[in-house]
């Protein structure tokens, strides 16, 4: 398989947690074949670095998600946690996930209904056998999280708190277990639109202030935007462009990539989103060539000669390392962050 190389490559030993050609394939079932949910992701997570990975559904971002927090073991590739190989053994993984914490989506699936906020936030403490001190940690972690003051809140049973504090408390949990990565799968996607820039914001005080580095997973551009020092975008698998906000939101270099963010309206007069043809990807069966060509309007469009010359249908693209700018595709004339295709 080509590599695109680093050229950054005393940047990768720097990094909080990373994905090395990291692949997860989950075994057929019911006639299907093997799904290739990741197949073949080189990412990186600086310290105190954020980093938003989108794609649209089933592209394999709770997979890779769950890959780096250790719930699900790649099939082939790496995990390194500040520049470290993954150790799989229980023991090993216990004190991995205190480090690194995953945040999921609903934070009403996350409680349990039965047990109040002080008991929820010191679960991973116990578990830990973090118990000395234990309340000032819990307090700690609540007041964190703006929460305050704390005592107000620790009595408190799920119910009687609104969609957003529940979700501070799914993240006072996290930072009661001083984590040095958080991994966050679609953390707003559940709250109301009024909540989610707060939450998104205690995100971006929490880094600030703990120097914590982050993954954040969703479906929305707009939310990386708020968030994120840079983006990784996925397509089928694979990560297919990335870099800083600016350089992948302002100037997008890969169709796909163009094709996600046209759909957000412009306020422009003759603004016209590109959408996004043919059936939904599907892991079972990844099309030859660039994996996006069945749906790509760049190669749909293009001359004779450009076809002749790309064979997007026919060709492999290389995977992208993980330290560079850049996005892969047959039809991009450079890398450079202000290309158009
Ligand atoms: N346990 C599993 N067994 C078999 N296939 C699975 C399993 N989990 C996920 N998949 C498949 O792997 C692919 C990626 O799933 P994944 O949940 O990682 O996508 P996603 O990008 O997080 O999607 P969404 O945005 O809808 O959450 C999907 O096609 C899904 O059907
Ligand atoms: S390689 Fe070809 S099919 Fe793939 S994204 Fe580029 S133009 Fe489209
Ligand atoms: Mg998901």
């Amino acid at each position: 398989m080509t590599v695109i190389p680093s050229q950054e490559t005393a940047m990768s030993q720097q990094a909080a947690l990373e994905a090395r050609d990291l692949s997860v394939v989950y075994p057929g079932s019911r006639g299907r074949g093997p799904a290739r949910a990741v197949d073949g992701v080189n990412l990186r997570i600086g310290k105190g670095e954020i980093v938003a990975l989108v794609g649209e559904s089933g592209c394999g971002k709770s997979t890779l998600a769950r890959a780096l927090v250790g719930l699900v073991k790649p099939t082939s590739g790496q995990v390194l946690y500040q520049g470290a190989p993954l150790d799989y053994s229980a023991k090993a993984l216990k004190q991995y996930r205190r480090h690194t914490q995953l945040v999921l989506q609903d934070p009403g699936g996350a409680l349990n209904p039965k047990q109040n906020v002080y008991d929820a936030v010191a679960l991973g403490p116990r578990l830990h056998k973090l118990t000395e001190g234990l309340p000032e940690r819990v307090h700690q972690a609540l007041a964190r999280t703006g929460l305050r003051p704390p005592q107000d809140f620790a009595g408190r049973y799920p119910h009687e708190l609104s969609g957003g504090q529940q979700q501070r408390v799914v993240i006072a949990g996290v930072l009661a277990l001083d984590p040095r990565v958080i991994v966050a799968d679609e953390p707003v996607a559940s709250l109301d639109a009024s909540v989610r820039g707060e939450i998104l914001k205690l995100i971006l005080q929490l880094r600030d202030e703990l120097d914590l580095s982050a993954l954040v997973v969703s479906h929305d551009l707009g939310l990386a935007w708020n968030i994120a020092d840079r983006v990784a975008v996925m397509y089928l698998g694979r990560v297919v462009e990335q870099g800083t906000v600016e350089e992948v939101l302002l100037h997008p270099k890969h169709p796909y990539t163009k094709a996600l963010l046209s759909v957000i309206p412009s306020g422009a007069e003759d603004w016209r989103p590109t959408l996004l043809t043919g059936e939904p990807p599907d892991p079972t069966a990844i099309p030859p060539g660039c994996r996006f060509h069945p749906r790509c309007h760049r190669w749909a469009t293009a001359s004779e000669k450009e076809r002749a010359e790309a064979a997007c249908d026919r060709r492999a693209l290389p995977v992208l390392a993980a330290d560079v700018s850049h996005a892969a595709c047959h039809l991009l004339r450079s890398n450079a962050p202000t290309e158009s295709v």
